[in-house]
């Protein structure tokens, strides 16, 4: 599929997908498909950075390439290795056999029959369907000499591999970065990209996306825990609750067959939502019952 006309279209086809998209998100991505420059996307976890990229991938009908970085992640893992065990079967296959040409043999062992792709490599081979979408996740968690080494690859989409050559992708992929923000990104690499950041939805949409999510639960439920969720997200917690735990949560209550919020009812679910036995021991009980007050207020029409 060609990429949207104009802001309203990415909108109205993310939403197609099942993700609700605010104006501004909407404009940072019909801009980086326009002008082809990478996306970077900062965020608390759980808003829904990762997710942009899967429905994208959606949307235009491309392949989804992911780069989960972590600590210690380096550029072979993230290019290309060579598959050393097939390497070392052939070299004994060859000596079972017996004088085998050594330059053949080697010329061999560096071929593409023995080359592992990884996803920046794999993000460069032209597909039918147009250029993929290589989503280069958690971005903070890998380490500054990984950082240069993207920034370079970002920046020519190719890969030279001394024994086969050079490999340039026809078409640059579309390209979004995540970062949950444990650590800064480095600027030279932030301005290479289009950046956003993504913040909590406010009420009405994330109302949006629960029932985009969790079609199956009752609007009256829904607007509750929305309204919940995001009174809970005021208080002095060391995690917050994401999209991803409201969700998450309303499914639970769900299988509970519950109709109405009640301070119990939560006190008795809040590990759907708060991940940390200190958050947890903090909101449960009367607290509970007075965010929960707060919550039923804010709902009531002025
Ligand atoms: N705007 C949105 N529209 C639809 N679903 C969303 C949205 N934001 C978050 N979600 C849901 O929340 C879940 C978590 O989002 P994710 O992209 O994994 O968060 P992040 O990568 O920011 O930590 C997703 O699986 C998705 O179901
Ligand atoms: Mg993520």
């Amino acid at each position: 599929m060609t990429i949207p006309a104009s802001i309203d279209e990415v909108q109205s086809q993310l939403a197609d997908t099942g993700y609700v998209c605010g104006r501004a998100l909407a404009t940072v991505v019909f801009l980086s498909l326009r002008l082809g420059r990478p996306l970077f996307l900062e965020g608390e976890a759980g808003v829904g950075k990762t997710e942009i990229a899967k429905a994208l991938a959606l949307m235009l009908g491309r392949r989804l390439i992911r780069l989960q970085c972590y600590e210690g992640l380096d550029a072979s893992s993230a290019v290309y290795e060579w598959n050393f065990p097939a390497q070392m079967i052939a070299i004994r296959t060859a000596e079972a056999q017996g004088g085998a040409d050594r330059t053949a043999l080697q010329t061999e062992l560096f071929s593409k029959d023995f080359l592992i792709e990884r996803p920046l490599l794999e993000a460069m081979r032209p597909d039918e369907n147009g250029a993929p979408i290589l989503l280069i996740d958690e971005l903070d968690r890998t380490d500054e000499p990984f950082e240069a080494f993207l920034l370079e690859a970002l920046s020519d989409f190719q890969v030279t591999i001394p024994e086969i050559g050079t490999i340039k992708a026809p078409e640059p992929p579309v390209v979004i970065l995540t970062s949950n923000r444990t650590r800064e990104v480095h600027d030279a690499l932030k301005r290479r990209c289009l950046y956003h950041w993504v913040d909590y939805p406010d009420f009405e949409r994330e109302v949006e996306i629960l029932n985009a999510r969790a079609p199956e639960v009752a609007e009256a439920l829904s607007r509750q825990i929305v309204s919940f969720v995001q009174a809970l997200r005021t208080e002095d917690l060391f995690k917050k609750p994401g999209v991803a735990e409201t969700i998450d949560w309303a499914k639970c209550l769900l299988a509970l067959d519950v109709i109405d919020l009640s301070p119990e009812v939560i006190s008795d679910t809040l590990g759907a939502i708060l991940k940390y036995q200190d958050d947890i021991a903090k909101i449960q009980g009367s607290e509970a019952k007075r965010l929960l007050d707060e919550a039923s207020a804010s709902l009531e029409p002025a």
